[in-house]
């Protein structure tokens, strides 16, 4: 493969791809947060199909900033430093605005959002922006203390909540108002950045969360989701692949054998 078809190629396949990306949906005041209209609130991105959030939201903003860095690595390596840097301005601005409308200090994590369910810790969202390194080091170490402090109110046969333990969000979809799907099931689908991010600052934690969600696989089988009353029948759909995948993918990056 030549150099130069590399870069001719690269530049095609980035030219499709930051089109595409610019589609999305972003606050109109430009700080560069992806945004759900506040007139018109949108379920958005994150495993919440069943969720309205509205304003300036935190889980779709963390998977537009990666885009942006991963399109800025590929326009660097094709020698378009001038698309390159200014998808880098763009991400670190997200950062920052992050930080300055979702960051909650007293809580020490991110809000789900800026107006509709504003009052809520989105918790995949928070171990998603200490994995991928979208919070400080600060704001990490402050999300792992929640993770530590709440893990009663967070995890459930090793399964990750999506809030705290008891909240809800407050504009679910209605038939999941009692601490069922996303509105309170645990869910082993965000092992792959919960388990490697809490594994950074307590790899005996990670572990055991792990360890705890084999045994909920081999005993009450893979689920979508997992509810809190078993024997009971809240569990989502059977032989999940994303819960088993994603539980298999941490398993290998933790190698907890090796501990
Ligand atoms: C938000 O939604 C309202 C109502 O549908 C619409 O009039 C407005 O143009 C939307 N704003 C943006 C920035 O898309
Ligand atoms: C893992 O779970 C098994 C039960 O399935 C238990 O015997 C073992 O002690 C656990 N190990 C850790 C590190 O939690």
């Amino acid at each position: 493969m030549s150099e130069s078809w590399r870069g001719i190629n690269n530049l095609l396949w980035l030219s499709g791809l930051f089109e595409g990306l610019m589609q999305t949906t972003r606050n109109p005041d430009g700080c560069g947060l992806v945004w759900s209209n506040t007139t018109q609130p949108n379920v958005g991105y994150g495993f919440q199909d069943t969720v309205r959030k509205s304003g300036d939201v935190l889980y779709s903003s963390i998977l537009f900033w990666q885009a942006c860095a991963e399109l800025s690595r590929i326009a660097e390596s094709s020698g378009d430093v001038k698309t390159s840097t200014w998808l880098r301005g763009l991400a670190e601005g997200m950062r920052e605005a992050a930080s300055a409308r979702l960051w909650d200090s007293s809580v020490g994590a991110f809000r789900a959002s800026t107006k509709v369910e504003s009052d809520h810790v989105d918790v995949w969202g928070n171990a998603l922006a200490a994995h991928l390194h979208f919070a400080t080091e600060e704001q990490e170490t402050s999300i792992f203390a929640l993770f530590q402090r709440r893990e009663r109110d967070i995890f459930y046969e090793g399964q990750v909540r999506e809030i705290l333990f008891p909240e809800q969000w407050s504009e679910a979809w209605p038939d999941w108002s009692v601490r069922s799907y996303q509105n309170g099931g645990y869910w082993a689908t965000p092992h792959h950045h919960v388990l490697p991010f809490l594994a950074r600052h307590d790899r005996a934690m990670a572990c055991r969360l792990l360890n705890a969600t084999i045994s909920s696989f081999r005993g009450h089988g893979i689920w979508e989701w997992v509810g809190p009353f078993w024997p009971s029948v809240a569990h989502g759909a059977p032989g999940y692949v994303a819960s088993a995948a994603n539980t298999r993918a941490a398993s290998r990056e933790l190698a907890c054998m090796t501990l």
